[in-house]
């Protein structure tokens, strides 16, 4: 039986919708679908503003015009993450300086942050890797007492949460001044491509409305607010047409339902694998006590690439897929000119030693665990 590594999942209303869309004449942007999801979001996590974007990427180069960085400024980024953390930066101009992880978790080692701020530093990108959160009360507290903007890159992170030292239990992607999220078919909450920007400072609302509808003010004409629209700021074409935001609908309206069953996959991975890890042959991933799983990723890590190399291979020979993840991209072929040669050990490491085993609705968790099981008999 061969095991893929993700599998979208279909709750059966997608099509339906997307019928009801069509139906309706109106399969462009911003319309009743759109609308129904970004109020879900703004309903269910407190997010001040949001606005579907066509990928997690769109919504990151938005935030990255909102925060007016160009040449000349910094933007401090983990170097262990997607391209498009850093990306949606240095198309402004700006220059990205690379954190290293924690060493126990992929996230932002937030020890190390305040010596990498200089006077150009302007922006701040936490990557809630697989939706675990970054120590988001060390990282406003830094950011505000330098004057620094906050974008929580926040992909893989949809209904997870952050508690702070005041006790507060906060949904990621409430707490930067902006954040992304992505409904990539390999997330939790999927569209195909999808994306959402959440803007939480009321200071970014109404430009990240125009540079959402391509430098114009549409939607305040829309709304009755300007008896004329016109050009009047830089954007693009960041809205998805009606047909991808009825297809995200239909998973909205099944998010607690998806959410479990991948929490039951990640708990029975987590439970089966303890043993192995007691042998020290493998570490599991960690959940600081200040965050939530959202179960968008399980994962091992291996104490050497070669012995990763090994597991990957003889998973693939009984045709489970199981993938690494990131390659650092302070060593990139496009950044590693740029990078200030500074070394990242422990981003090395989890591009080396990092899997990730095979997560989505339909598992079949038990063959998956046996076959993972069987590399260490
Ligand atoms: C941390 C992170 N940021 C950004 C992205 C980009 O998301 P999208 O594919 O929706 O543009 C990804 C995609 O996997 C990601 O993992």
């Amino acid at each position: 039986m061969t095991i893929p590594f993700n599998k979208p999942y279909l709750t059966g209303r997608e099509t339906d919708y997307i019928k009801q869309a069509v139906a309706s004449g109106k399969i462009s942007g911003n319309g009743v679908f759109t609308k129904k999801c970004q109020q879900f979001f703004e309903d269910r996590y407190g997010f001040r503003k949001c606005l579907l974007t066509t990928s997690c990427t769109d919504a990151l180069e938005m935030a990255a015009i909102l925060t007016e960085v160009g040449p000349g400024d910094e933007v401090i980024v983990p170097s262990y993450t997607f391209v498009s953390s850093a990306l949606a930066f240095v198309r402004t101009g700006a220059r990205v300086v690379f954190a290293d992880s924690r060493s126990d978790h992929p996230n932002i080692d937030t020890e190390q942050l305040e010596s990498l701020i200089t006077p150009r530093t302007k922006v701040i990108v936490p990557v809630h890797y697989a939706g675990v959160a970054c120590d988001m009360d060390a990282i406003m507290d830094i950011a505000n007492r330098h004057g620094l903007l906050v974008v929580e890159d926040a992909a893989q992170a949809i209904d997870s949460f952050y508690t702070g030292k005041d006790g507060v239990r906060r949904p990621l992607g409430s707490i930067g001044h902006l954040a992304a999220f992505s409904f990539h078919e390999t997330k939790n909450i999927i569209s195909g491509e999808g994306g959402l920007l959440v803007v939480n400072d009321e200071r970014f609302i109404r430009r990240a409305e125009i540079i959402w509808e391509k430098g114009t003010n549409r939607a305040e004409f829309f709304r009755g607010e300007v008896n004329k629209y016109g050009w009047v700021d830089t954007g693009s074409s960041f809205l998805p047409s009606e047909i991808v935001a009825a297809f995200l609908w239909a998973q909205l309206e099944n998010l607690d339902a998806i959410q479990q069953r991948r929490k039951d996959i990640w708990n029975r991975y987590y439970e089966a694998l303890l043993p192995i890890a007691e042998r020290g042959l493998v570490s599991l991933p960690i959940v600081p006590d200040y965050a939530t799983n959202n179960a968008h990723m399980f994962y091992l890590l291996f104490p050497d690439l070669a012995k990763r190399t090994d597991f990957i291979a003889k998973m693939r020979k009984l045709e489970v897929w199981c993938v690494f993840h990131y390659l650092a991209l302070h060593s990139s072929d496009f950044y590693r000119d740029k990078h200030d040669g500074r070394a990242l050990p422990n981003c090395d490491r989890f591009a080396d030693c990092l899997v990730r085993l095979p997560l989505y609705f339909e598992l079949p968790v038990e063959q998956a665990v046996e076959m993972v099981l069987r590399q260490f008999q």
